[in-house]
């Protein structure tokens, strides 16, 4: 892996932040880029990589924050944003954040948002770009969703870089999840085959928390704070008649993030079924025995479904289209279960009362929690510190607690998915009472 963070040349210019160079002055201070965070911070492990080759730094993140130099002269910058791919709670928290800084702090006047998504920089679409204000942006974290608007859906390289050629932009900031990174990266590497200096920043967008080495995303938190909401009705319906089952549906396509932290979060949730770990229903330790079993003990259960668990269960002709993203459009394990069930209790002669909860939209499109607007705000500030001083192909991540710099072609080399190995996943048996195998 390499983690080494592209620049556009020689920052020369001062930066107009008035920080410090010396600690002790009561000043907060300009970040250098040899100021790195480890990406491994097991003091076992450090010791045994010191010691076998003690010049060589571990494995390490650029940490980020403001420079002292800036490769763009901030009165003579033009910046574009744009947000892709499916809304997230603290979209909007995020373009304020970095037009505050961009034009407060390092004084740019030209600021301009795209809109829906990769297609405003498409000439064929012919969206207005729209100018970014502070008084634009002044209010609009109190709103879920994204004042830009977003779509699915790639556009060539050549043409997004077109465009910004024309409009004379010199950084970019691109707001989405894997596939829009990735789109980042095209344009990346299409500016660096054309020798152009335009700069390239992502910021790491998605409530399913899938993108690698970045802790979490932005909105990963509201939608699980949400999603225990459901989870709490759930349990008062199933709590509240004879062999009551209440079932929420969450999404997470490929990662149960939200699903696993939601069920912690709100623990009276017996069984959580995610894409990382397959399940059968049938058979002695398959899922319809492990219900019968929680109705007849305790006479209720409350299950937890990411959207992506159990596609193997259903029938393959019903998820081979792809969405506008190229994601395979997933099957509904929610009402598949929610039927399969019904079907088998029916047929097993037990009655029951099965109440499904779906919240995945209202969650995706609700304003950020308290937490995450302030991460929002690290993410955004710090997005304008990387591209001002001529950073690019990177995002702006978080590990550790630190905001890092990570470059989008590690960051989406692969998806992140909860590990069963892991703490997390450990903790979710702990707390459930499903199964740590269901075969
Ligand atoms: O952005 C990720 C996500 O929320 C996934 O969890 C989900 O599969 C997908 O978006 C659904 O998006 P849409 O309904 O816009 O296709």
């Amino acid at each position: 892996m390499d983690l080494t963070i592209p620049v556009l040349g020689q920052p020369k210019v001062r930066s107009p932040l008035k920080l410090s160079s010396e600690s002790g002055d009561l000043v907060p201070d300009f970040v250098h880029d040899d100021d790195r965070l480890l990406f491994d911070v097991s003091a076992k492990n450090l010791r045994e990589a010191l010691c076998k080759n003690p010049d060589v730094l571990p494995l390490s993140f650029e940490r980020a924050g403001p420079r002292e130099f800036l490769y763009f002269d901030p009165s003579k910058t033009r910046v574009g944003v744009v947000t892709c791919g499916g809304l997230c709670p603290g979209i909007n928290n995020v373009i304020r954040a970095l037009v505050m800084e961009l034009h407060y702090h390092y004084g740019v006047r030209r600021i301009y948002g795209f809109r829906f998504g990769f297609a405003g920089l498409s000439p064929e679409a012919g969206y207005d770009v729209i100018d970014l204000t502070p008084e634009e942006v002044n209010d609009i974290h109190h709103d879920g969703g994204s004042i830009l608007g977003s779509s699915r859906g790639p556009v060539s390289a050549e043409v997004m870089v077109d465009t910004l050629d024309r409009l004379g932009m010199n950084i970019l900031f691109v707001i989405g999840g894997d596939g829009t990174l990735r789109g980042a990266l095209d344009m990346y590497q299409e500016i660096s085959k054309r020798g152009m200096r335009i700069s390239i920043v992502g910021i790491p967008k998605t409530i399913d928390n899938d993108i690698c080495l970045v802790e979490k995303t932005f909105g990963f938190e509201t939608a699980f704070s949400i999603a225990i909401e459901a989870i709490r009705a759930a349990h008062v319906e199933a709590k509240g008649s004879p062999n009551g089952i209440g079932m929420v549906r969450l999404m997470g396509r490929n990662s149960g993030y939200i699903a696993a932290t939601a069920a912690l979060a709100e623990p009276n949730v017996d069984c959580v079924l995610v894409p990382e770990i397959p399940f059968k229903l049938e058979g002695e330790r398959g899922f319809y025995t492990w219900l019968q079993g929680m109705l007849k003990e305790r006479g209720y259960a409350v299950i937890v479904v990411a959207e992506g668990a159990g596609q193997e269960l259903m029938a393959k002709a019903e998820k081979e289209q792809c969405d506008a993203s190229g994601n395979v459009r997933l099957a509904d394990i929610g009402l598949f279960l929610k039927d399969s069930i019904a079907a088998e209790l029916k047929r097993k002669g037990i009655v029951y009362n099965l109440k499904y909860i779906d919240p995945s939209y209202l969650i995706r499109s609700a304003p950020a929690n308290p937490n995450d607007s302030l991460f929002c705000l690290s993410l955004g500030q710090n997005a304008a510190h990387a591209g001002m001083s001529g950073k690019t192909g990177m995002v702006v991540g978080i590990w550790n607690n630190g905001l890092t710099h990570v470059p989008i072609r590690e960051a989406v080399a692969q998806r992140k998915v909860v590990d069963p190995e892991s703490d997390l996943w450990r903790s979710v048996m702990d707390s459930t009472r499903q199964p740590a195998r269901w075969e």
